[in-house]
Parts: structure tokens; sequence; C-alpha cells
């Protein structure tokens, strides 16, 4: 029934909880576009292991990434879901693919401009090589549409940078060409303490980001303290990056404009959007963090989506991987 759909394919790295960002950014369009598609998500632990990680806590991370996607609304029937690592094609191909990626093309990325400058002295080589191993998840699938946030935009278009040169080698047919999905509203949520900042999971400072496991009373606190500028009036413009976060945030849930809502608020003051806005929040996240409580306890049916996903993934990445070693001549 899935074969005629096109694939959909999209992860998230499982290096710290989600948050709203990754909520508004990516899962929910995954959501809103799954049953048009043959969709494949799952967790990247191997990209999560680029910085250095706590054991325990990536474990826990790896699993608590699915049972979010569970719990904002991807049915695990339709759609295949697995862990990058019981994978093993894609660490395979990312080799594969890393013989034919330039140094230059992976040095201009400007995640990893951001992240190496943290890693001090020694940056490890795969956080270098990760978009190399991103390709590899995107191409193993012939994916033809990888839904997004901003920041990930450039990853998608090396991943077809480095796709065309493979065909031109080896075949026009060996990896199908992926489009980037990026939603018009909510690519790039904002921290709540700098909005001049992408919310990130790795935020030093935890009232920035509003995690999908935080309490109500940790929503309502974070969004009602949110950094705005000195003004009063609710408009959406370059001066008023907090305002306009806020104001982001509730166009990408409810599905109106920016317009729209803005009218609605003539005659406010911004605590009025605080308040609306942490509202909104904690009536779309909390239905979610109980769910995903409630997946993480009863871990069997989580295991076994997770296995059944996994045979699935093998397979498919399998016959793609097959066919690269083929054209190249790899016994
Ligand atoms: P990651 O884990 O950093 O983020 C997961 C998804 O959330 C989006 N996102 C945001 N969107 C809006 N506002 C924000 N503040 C925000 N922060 C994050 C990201 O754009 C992403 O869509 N390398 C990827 C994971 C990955 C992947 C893939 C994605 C690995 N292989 C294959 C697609 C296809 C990453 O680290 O995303």
């Amino acid at each position: 029934m899935t074969e005629s759909k096109k694939t959909m394919l999209s992860a998230v790295a499982p290096s710290n909880r989600l948050t709203v960002g990754n909520y508004i950014g990516a899962l929910r369009n995954w959501v809103k576009l799954q049953d048009q598609y043959d969709c494949w998500f799952f967790s990247v632990n191997l990209h999560a292991i680029t910085v250095r990680q706590d054991p325990t806590e990536l474990l826990e991370q790896t699993y608590r990434a699915v049972a979010c996607y569970i719990a904002a609304g991807i049915d695990p029937k339709k759609a295949t879901l697995f862990i990058q690592s019981q994978v093993p094609q894609h660490a395979e191909l990312a080799w594969v693919l890393n013989c034919f990626t330039y140094m230059g093309e992976l040095s201009r990325m400007t995640q990893y401009k951001d992240k190496s400058l943290k890693q001090g002295q020694n940056i490890p080589a795969g956080l270098f090589n990760y978009p190399v191993l991103m390709a590899a998840d995107i191409l193993l699938y012939q994916t033809a549409l990888v839904p997004v946030g901003e920041d990930q935009k450039q990853h998608v278009e090396i991943t077809r940078d480095i796709a065309l040169r493979m065909n031109n080698l080896y075949g026009k047919d060996l990896f199908r060409i992926p489009e980037a999905y990026i939603p018009p509203v909510g690519a790039r949520i904002m921290s709540l303490q700098n909005p001049l900042a992408k919310m990130s999971k790795s935020d030093p400072d935890p009232n920035g980001a509003v995690y999908l496991t935080d309490t109500n009373d940790q929503i309502l606190k974070k969004v009602k303290r949110a950094v705005t500028d000195s003004g009063t009036e609710i408009t959406y413009e370059e001066t008023k990056p907090g305002i306009n976060n806020l104001l982001t945030i509730q166009a990408a849930i409810t599905g109106k404009t920016i317009p729209e809502i803005v009218n609605s608020y003539i005659g406010k003051q911004y605590g009025h959007l605080k308040v609306d806005t942490a509202n909104l929040l904690v009536e779309t996240l909390g239905p979610i963090r109980d769910k995903t409580d409630e997946l993480m306890k009863d871990r069997s049916y989580l295991l076994q989506v997770l296995e059944d996903g996994a045979e699935r993934a093998r397979e498919r990445a399998g016959q793609t991987l097959k066919e690269v070693y083929r054209r190249i001549g790899l016994v």
C-alpha cells in the first residue's frame, strides 16, 4: 500500500531532551505530512555521540525521543520507527560517502563552525563528518522529502551535492535527490532568554528552552519570564525579536497568521501575550509529555515497535547499500 507513496524521512539527535523548537520545527510537520508519504523516523544516537554523552542518559534519551514521536501523533502502524545504531548500514554508507565528500565543503557547515568553537583544542573528527552520516541516513532510503528546521537546511543541501556527485560517477539512478521541507512558520524558534539565538537542546541556561519533559509549572514560569524588549505595543518587527518569537510560537501551533494574532492584541500588554503563549504551550505539550511518560513506563510496547522498525530499516537500507557496493566495485 505504501509502496506507491514517496518516502519522507527525518530524525532527532537524542543529545538531550527535546525542545519545543524540535516540536515546532520538525515533529509537528512530520505528523501533518505523515499520511501523504511512506514515513521513516528515527533517533540518531550515532550523531549524538559527536559530543560527549553520559551513557545512561544517552540510552534513556534515545528511547524517549521515539516515545515523543508517538506521543506527538506519529502513527507507528504507518511510519517505520527505529534507532540509528540498530541499522549498521548507516555507518557503512557514511564511510563510503566520506570518500566522496570534500574537506572544504564540510568546513563551510555553519553548525560545525558553531559547535566546534565550544570544543576547545580537541574537536572530534565525528563532529566534522557529522553531515556525511546525515547524508547516509537520507540516501539509504531513497528519500524524497526531509522535513527539518532551518538549521538543518544546509545539511540537506550537502546531501544533495554528494548524491549528485555519486550519481554522475556511478549512474543517475543510484540515489534519489532529496528535497528539504522547511515550515513557512516556526522553522527557527529562538531561545526564551536570548531571542537572537536559536533555542537549543544544549542551551546551558535551562530557562532558554522549553523541554518536552517540562512540567506545566516550568512551562508557565519559563514563558512568563521570556526576555522581551522594553516596549509595550505588540507588533511583529525586527526590533522585537522576543515578541516575534512568542507570536511565531502561537502562529505555528494555532495555524493563525501573524497579522491575525497581532490584531487580537491591540490595546493589550506584553504580559497578556506571555500568559496566552504559556497556556497554549501547556495545553499542547502537557498531553505529549504525559503520553511519552506512559510509553517510557510500558517499555515492552516501545521495544517491539523499534525491533520491527529496525528490521524493516535494515531491509530497505541493505538494498541501497548493496547497489552502492556493486557499482563502486566493492566485494
Ligand atoms: P536536531 O536533533 O538538532 O534537531 C531535530 C529537528 O529539530 C529542528 N530544530 C528546530 N526547529 C526550529 N527551531 C529550533 N530552535 C530548532 N532546533 C532544532 C531541526 O532543524 C531538526 O529538524 N542532524 C539532525 C538530525 C538528523 C537528521 C537526519 C534529520 C540526523 N540525520 C536525517 C533529518 C534527516 C539534528 O541534529 O537535528
